[in-house]
This record gives structure tokens, sequence and C-alpha cells, in this order.
């Protein structure tokens, strides 16, 4: 990336999940003088422990709140005069949002509306040379742009926004809010729309994750309906990279899709990670883990297909995943393999009764 791009200091909402932890401790990786100021309200999918690398760093800060609390976000803006918002902050699980939507409008679409009016009123009192360097990026998802048919071509950044889900619905009321502030107040801003994360951290209520941890626990594989519906999967590290290189050379206003090129039924998905297991730890009796795989009740307006056009991003950012889905899975494996403690730290309890609730 080119050097004097680069941030100094950036707020990262949403830093102790999944990607957003991934995203910081990379960017101490890259750039270990920064200040990263993570903002997370430490839900039931926020977790310290995945931010382990950047809290060796001296430019680590940590603010447990609420990306709805305007005197909690303006207080970050105030103290610490970041170049820019990263927000990963949401409720991220589509069956939790069938379950009970009132948290994912309340995170993310109240809180979305906060963060941008809390970065308004910060970049309006900024000097020129500050408002030309400032940026607001949100991170969203492939699914505001609905579902695909088999022969359909890939989502590109001008699909129509056809949310089915209450979590997608949300993200999809958020991306507009963003898009508003850009054009009514010229607020600088980016949007990324993403496939499937896969990596380190997952929260092992995805399906990936679960079906490992399933697995080594002997556990029922549950896949919904017949395994056939599609999703294109991008490891997480490389969805990083991307937001790294749209961050430093994005078009403001402009949204950018990121995508693996790498789609797969659920099927073939859990059947690759059983035999990774069978590889790697295989079974006592020496029956393949794939004997687990159980097909369960469809999830509700399941969307059949993703998949992303992620050309725009090549060829105005000269971003490509790195990651093959087999090199990737194969890593993710490992990880879980190697982190059993990491899995037992952030699971349990509620864990547990989400379990309960979803599956039986
Ligand atoms: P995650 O659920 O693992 O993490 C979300 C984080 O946000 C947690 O640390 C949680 O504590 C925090 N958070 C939730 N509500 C908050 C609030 N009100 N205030 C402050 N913090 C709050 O999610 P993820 O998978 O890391 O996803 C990150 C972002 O990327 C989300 O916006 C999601 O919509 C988007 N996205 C995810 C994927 C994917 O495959 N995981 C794909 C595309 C886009
Ligand atoms: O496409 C991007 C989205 O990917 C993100 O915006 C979401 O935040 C993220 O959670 C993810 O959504 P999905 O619903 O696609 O991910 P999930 O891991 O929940 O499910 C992946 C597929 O596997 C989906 O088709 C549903 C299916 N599934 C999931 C679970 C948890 C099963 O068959 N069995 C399961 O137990």
């Amino acid at each position: 990336m080119d050097a004097e791009k680069v941030k100094k200091t950036i707020v990262v909402t949403g830093g102790a999940g999944f990607i957003g932890s991934n995203f910081v401790n990379e960017w101490f990786s890259c750039y270990p003088d920064a200040q990263v100021i993570v903002l997370d309200a430490l839900t039931y999918a926020g977790h310290l422990e995945n931010l382990a690398a950047a809290q060796k760093y001296a430019g680590f800060k940590f603010v447990q709140g609420n990306i709805a609390d305007a005197s909690c976000v303006q207080a970050i803006f105030a103290e610490y005069q970041p170049e820019a918002l990263i927000n990963f902050a949401a409720e991220s699980h589509v069956d939790r949002s069938i379950h009970g939507p009132g948290e994912f409008i309340q995170t993310n679409v109240n809180g979305t509306f906060n963060l941008l009016e809390c970065a308004r009123h910060y970049w309006t009192q900024l000097d020129a040379a500050a408002q030309a360097e400032f940026r607001f990026l949100h991170v969203s998802t492939d699914e505001v742009y609905g579902s695909l048919e088999a022969d359909d071509a890939p989502f590109t950044e001008q699909h129509p926004y056809q949310p089915n889900s209450p979590y997608s619905a949300s993200k999809a009321a958020s991306d507009h809010l963003v898009r508003a502030w850009f054009h009514t107040y010229g607020l600088p801003v980016l949007t990324t729309n993403c496939s499937n994360n896969y990596g380190p951290f997952h929260y092992p209520e995805k399906l990936i994750p679960l079906v490992i941890q399933n697995a080594l626990a002997g556990k029922t594989l549950p896949i919904y309906g017949d395994g056939s519906n599609v999703r294109d999967w991008l490891f997480v590290t490389d969805h990083c990279a991307a937001i790294r290189r749209v961050l430093a050379s994005g078009r403001l206003g402009e949204t950018y899709n990121i995508g693996g090129w790498n789609e797969k039924t659920n099927l073939d998905v859990v059947k690759t990670i059983c035999a990774q297991l069978d590889a790697l730890a295989p079974r006592q009796d020496g029956v393949s883990y794939a004997e687990q795989i159980c097909f369960v009740k469809d999830r509700p307006g399941h969307d059949k297909r993703y998949a992303i056009d992620a050309s725009k991003l090549a060829s105005e950012l000269a971003w490509k995943p790195q990651e093959t889905f087999e090199s990737g899975i194969a890593k993710t494996v490992a990880w879980y393999l190697d982190h059993q403690d990491w899995v037992r730290a952030v699971t349990g309890g509620a864990f547990d009764a989400w379990v309960r609730q979803q599956y039986q």
C-alpha cells in the first residue's frame, strides 16, 4: 500500500468479533506504530481473547461500548482524533435474526446511524486537510443483493438490493444510510459488500466452525434442507487485505464487492471439512466424520445462492484473493485443532442454550 496513505489512528468498531479482530491483528502486523481504538460492546460474539496479538502493541486501545451510544462515540472522536472509522460492529448471524430481529435493527440500523452522525459532526469541524484524509468505511455483506438462481451472473455493485432476512434487511438499511450521508452531507464514505468469510476466530455458531466442533465432539453435522445452497467463501485475511486496499485507495462514495471466486454447496463444504479432519484427527473407530452428516429442517427464507463479482476491486485497486478454498479450509481446520482452548473460552452456557434453541 502507498505509505503516505496509511492512516495513523483508526477506530475499529466490532473489533473483538471474527473479522474485526483479524483486521486489527493484521493492521498491527503491517503497521506496528499505528494507533487503533477498538470500540466493541462485547456481545456473545465479541471476545478480547481474539485480540491477544494486538494487545501487545503500544498503540492498542480498547473501549467497551455500544455503537448506538452517542456520548461514547463522540468521546472517542474527541479524544483520539482518528483519520478513519471502520465499522465492523453488527449482529451478524442470520439464524439469530430470525429468532429475534430487534437487536439487529438496534445495532445494525440505529447503531450505524449514530456512527454516521457522530462522524459527521466530528468531520465537519476538522480543517480542510484533515477532512480530505478522513474515511468512514462501512463493512457490509453480499446478502443485501438477495438470492441468485443457479445460472444467474454473480452480483455486481449494480445489482438491486433485495434483502430476504431480518439480518440482510438491517444491513441493507445501514448501507442506504451510509450512501445518503455521502450524497447529502459529503461525508467521505466507502462501502464494501463481502461474501462468506471463514478462518481463525470464526464464532462456532456459523457453518464451518460449527461443523468442525460438532465433528470433533461426535455430534451430528446439521445441514439445512438438502445441502444444495451455494455460498462464495473468502478467507478472512484476504478480506482484511481488501479492506486495507479500499481504505487506502477506494473512490469516495463508491461500493466495492469483495469475494473469493469460491462457490461451493454447503454439502461440499461439509464433506471437505470431514475429509480434512479424517486426515488430521481421524476418528478412533476409523469411520469418516462424513457419517455424522445429518439433514435438518431448512432455514426459513433460506437464500439459494450467493456469488460475488469482485472484478471492480481487481481492475480499480488491483486486489485479488491469495487463498483458494482448498488452502484456506486446510488452514482453518488446522487452526481449530490447535485452538480448542479458544473454542472453550468463547462458548459455554449461553452458546449451549443457543444450540439447544436452534437445533432441538
Ligand atoms: P461477529 O458477529 O463475529 O462480530 C461482531 C462484533 O460486533 C462483536 O465483537 C460484537 O461484540 C460487536 N458488536 C455487536 N453489537 C455491537 C454494538 N451495538 N456496539 C458495539 N459492538 C457491537 O461478526 P463478523 O462475522 O466479524 O462480521 C463483521 C462485519 O462484517 C459485520 O458487519 C457483518 O455484517 C459483516 N460481514 C460478515 C461476513 C461473514 O461471513 N462473517 C460476510 C460479509 C459481511
Ligand atoms: O454472505 C455473507 C454472510 O455470510 C454474512 O453477511 C453473515 O454475517 C454470515 O453469518 C454469513 O451468513 P450465512 O447465513 O451464509 O452463514 P452461515 O455460516 O450461518 O451459513 C452458511 C450456509 O450454511 C447457509 O446456507 C446456511 C447453512 N447452514 C448453516 C448452519 C449454521 C447449515 O446448513 N447448517 C447450519 O447449522
